[in-house]
């Protein structure tokens, strides 16, 4: 999917818990659309010699189109994107995003949501609430988080859902039984979980021992592509070769390359940047191909996958 990318102004930045900032953004000339809860928005950051684009979830009002606000996790092995938003964007800076798209909307046709967020996975939660509570639905927030790094919003969350919101600090020793969590909830339950996959994993795992089917778990896993050992991508078409450093992800080297790949969540998830493999074998690692579909080595998604040699060559159009 191709879009045309919103200029914006960073007119806040705010720091909401001791790893994560909060950035407002308001429109330069194109006016902000209204979006979908659970919505995202893919970030640019001009670095000096590197360009990143990372997605982060809108966590304001989806019915507020006059200020998007997004907040940003100080990944401890940041490949640059997340230490530029927190160490080189100011107020009064312009970045370019892409209009919101939506890989976690809540289904509304559940009689109960229980909202099950990791950290900063709280994000997309936070553009639930207005719409839930406008609904009158019937849900629940349980918020995992380490009080010390990427506790955020927890007070006002507190206050604003009373005796549905239920909070875990790790570093208090507050534990969140996850099996308690899952199990005996009433027909038409709908869980979400947001946060690393270790969380989602769990939750996954707790649900397969309570028989609560898969249909009834969502999920959205915030990350950004892991470094690996360097290799080179070939275009079959043209014959040309693009370098892949270890730190840069095969879609960064392309683009970087002058070569569009259309692209949705740059986190393996949505299948947008699937690739023909022509020769050599990807190194998956993306949750949208099925295990069958690794096994073939036909499709490569390279916003998060890699090489498994020196080369692979793709067939894409250029
Ligand atoms: S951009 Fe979504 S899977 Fe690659």
């Amino acid at each position: 999917m191709s879009v045309d990318p919103i200029t914006v102004k960073v007119t806040r930045i705010h720091q909401v818990a001791p790893a994560i900032r909060e950035f407002t953004l308001t429109p330069v000339t194109t006016a902000l659309s209204a979006f979908s809860p659970g919505s995202h928005v893919v970030v640019s950051m001009q670095g000096t010699d590197k360009c990143f684009k990372n997605a982060y979830s809108l966590l304001s009002d989806p019915r507020d189109s006059g200020a998007y606000r997004i907040a940003v996790l100080l990944q401890k092995q940041s490949r640059g994107g997340s230490r530029f938003m927190h160490e080189q964007v100011r107020e009064g800076d312009e970045l370019t995003i892409t209009p919101p798209a939506n890989l976690f909307a809540p289904l509304w046709e559940a009689r109960k949501h229980v909202l099950i967020a990791g950290g900063v996975g709280i994000t997309p939660f936070l553009s639930y609430l207005p719409e839930l509570q406008r609904r009158h639905a019937d849900f629940e927030l349980h918020h995992l988080f380490k009080g010390d790094y990427n506790g955020a919003y927890c007070a006002e969350l507190a206050e604003q859902l009373g005796e549905r919101y239920f909070d875990y600090d790790s570093t208090a020793g507050r534990k969140c039984d996850l099996a308690q969590l899952v199990n005996g909830r009433p027909l038409g339950t709908h869980f979400y979980v947001c946060g690393p996959l270790s969380l989602i994993e769990a939750v996954q795992a707790e649900a397969l021992v309570a028989g609560v089917p898969d249909s009834l778990i969502h999920y959205e896993e915030f990350s950004t592509p892991q470094p690996g050992a360097p290799f080179e991508v070939e275009l079959k078409a043209s014959g040309r070769v693009v370098p892949v450093a270890s730190e840069e992800s095969m879609l960064e080297a392309l683009e970087a390359a002058g070569v569009a790949v259309p692209n949705l969540c740059r986190g393996g998830v949505c299948g947008q940047c699937a690739c023909a493999v022509a020769d050599g074998e990807p190194e998956h690692r993306d949750n949208f191909l099925s295990a069958s579909e690794k096994r073939s080595g036909k499709l490569v998604m390279p916003c998060v996958s890699r090489a498994k040699g020196p080369r692979l060559v793709i067939d894409i159009e250029e």
